[in-house]
């Protein structure tokens, strides 16, 4: 039978557990003292010093036992490895492009698209750029747009497809003569804009856009699985269909992607570059030659390539992907009981807190979700990311623009934590809810100019972190 029985509604997960990995307990004092010496900047803790961390669900996952027995056959051959020819076939199998290029991440496959496709002055129309995509355009000298429909500003909407691109802002921008675009982009699940799903109607439209004008839709493809399961229960038209199904419909609109394996690949480590365009492919490889390894292994073990091929497949299976859009939206909807507003819907890959809407009394120049995700390690181990004016506050001429949304983003590592560990942070959340008058903002001490919110330094603006 596939799918669970439908006399028993309790979404379990749907693995058991073989290795275990201990964590560690610490006191409020330990946690107080590790948050001063890592400059208030969570990024700087020890991660043993950490209980639950939902920093970010990239790379940090289980791996299946499958994935292992496959990463004991990594052949580490230099050049031609059957390793990356199974890597290969998956991906074209998934995607249909017609190349495939791997990397050591995604960043990776941003910065080599970025340097063949874009010159000085070019501008980028995406849903919402992430940070490394944002950091690549902007690294050639082109703009990075942003172009989210406007119900992604809204938190409290429930629209179902929240992280859609605004297809009359980019028709508008495409038919700018002044305005050189070379590449729409559209991240699937829009990641910054609260883990938001795109819908195959959306894709479609953007896709003709860009056919329409002649310029190349690439996309950002780290949580497409998820994204296909999200159009599977949210978009008529799509029930019966597989993720597979859905996957391949939506590339079949682009000419090519750039992936991080460390999401929707359930890998620790790897990216891709697909995509069709022969010359372009020439000049990615040359890139890629360049910086991240040979053709055939791009800056991976042969040993993760096959972790790849098999970790891909896996995170199309329905009932992985029912468990996992059910796991955070069962902390979704344990937030909303306390009253701590979020994102809604639940998205994909987390819950986004909305830090501004907790936090009234904090000004954005104290940035309350910078100091929300503090408060919360604080108080309960819990380790989070800003996605606020710390992460996308600084502009490219080095001036200071607050950021549309102050989000909290509770990531969820794939196959991970049990419903217990969500139990606990839904826990820690009310606590941290109940005193949200007492908290206080925090200032920037020290930060370098680029991606700053990996190594900034803060201090509490007032004094301390609560009142
Ligand atoms: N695009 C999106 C939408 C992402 O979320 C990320 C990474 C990347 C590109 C870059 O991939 O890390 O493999 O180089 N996001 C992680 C996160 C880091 O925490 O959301 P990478």
């Amino acid at each position: 039978m596939n799918g669970p029985d439908s006399r028993f509604k309790t979404i379990i997960e749907p693995f058991r557990i073989k290795t275990v990995e201990p964590i560690r307990f610490t006191n409020r004092e330990e946690r107080a003292r590790a948050l001063a010496g890592a400059g208030y900047n969570l990024f700087g803790l020890h991660s043993d010093d950490v209980l639950i961390d939902l920093l970010t669900d990239s790379g940090t996952g289980a791996m299946s036992s499958a994935q292992w027995a496959g990463m004991m056959r990594g052949d580490e051959s230099y050049a031609g490895s059957p390793s990356f020819l199974r890597f290969e076939r998956t991906v074209k199998g998934i995607t249909g492009f017609a190349h495939v290029l791997p990397t050591h991440q995604g960043r990776a496959a941003e910065r080599i698209l970025c340097n063949v496709a874009l010159r000085p002055g070019d501008v980028v129309p995406n849903n919402t750029h992430f940070d490394t995509t944002r950091a690549n355009v902007e690294a050639v000298g082109a703009t990075a747009l942003d172009l989210p429909v406007p119900a992604a500003r809204d938190t409290g909407s429930t629209e179902p497809f929240k992280g859609d691109m605004d297809v009359d802002a980019l028709r508008r921008v495409l038919s700018d003569p002044g305005t050189r675009v070379p590449l729409v982009i559209l991240t699937v699940t829009n990641n910054s804009g609260g883990g938001q799903p795109v819908s195959m109607a959306n894709v479609r439209e953007v896709s003709a856009l860009c056919r329409e004008h002649g310029v190349p839709l690439f996309i950002d493809c780290c949580r497409y699985a998820e994204n296909a399961y999200l159009v599977k229960t949210r978009e008529p038209g799509y029930e019966d269909k597989t993720p597979r199904e859905i996957a391949a419909e939506m590339f079949s609109y682009a000419d090519g992607a750039t992936m991080s394996a460390k999401k929707d690949g359930m890998g620790n480590i790897g990216g891709f570059l697909a995509l069709n365009d022969d010359t372009m492919a020439t000049a990615a490889r040359n890139q890629l030659i360049l910086t991240e390894g040979f053709p055939t292994y791009g800056g991976l073990a042969g040993y993760d390539l096959e972790a790849l091929a098999v970790g891909l497949n896996e995170a199309l299976e329905e009932d992985y992907l029912r468990y996992r859009i059910r796991s955070v939206e069962y902390l979704g909807d344990r937030l909303l009981a306390s009253d701590v507003p979020i994102v809604r819907p639940t998205g994909g890959h987390a819950v986004y807190v909305d830090a501004r809407a907790l936090l009234p009394h904090v000004p954005q120049s104290e940035f309350p979700a910078w100091a929300l995700s503090c408060v919360l390690y604080l108080e309960g181990g819990v380790r989070s990311v800003e996605i606020g004016s710390v992460m996308f506050g600084r502009q490219p001429d080095g001036s200071e623009k607050p950021a549309a949304l102050e989000l909290v983003r509770l990531a969820f590592p794939r196959r991970t934590y049990t419903q217990s560990h969500v139990d606990y942070l839904a826990e820690v959340l009310d606590y941290v809810g109940g005193i949200r008058e007492r908290v206080r903002g925090v200032r920037m001490v020290e930060a370098p100019p680029v991606l700053r919110h990996f190594t900034a330094r803060f201090e509490p603006a007032h004094g301390s972190l609560l009142a």
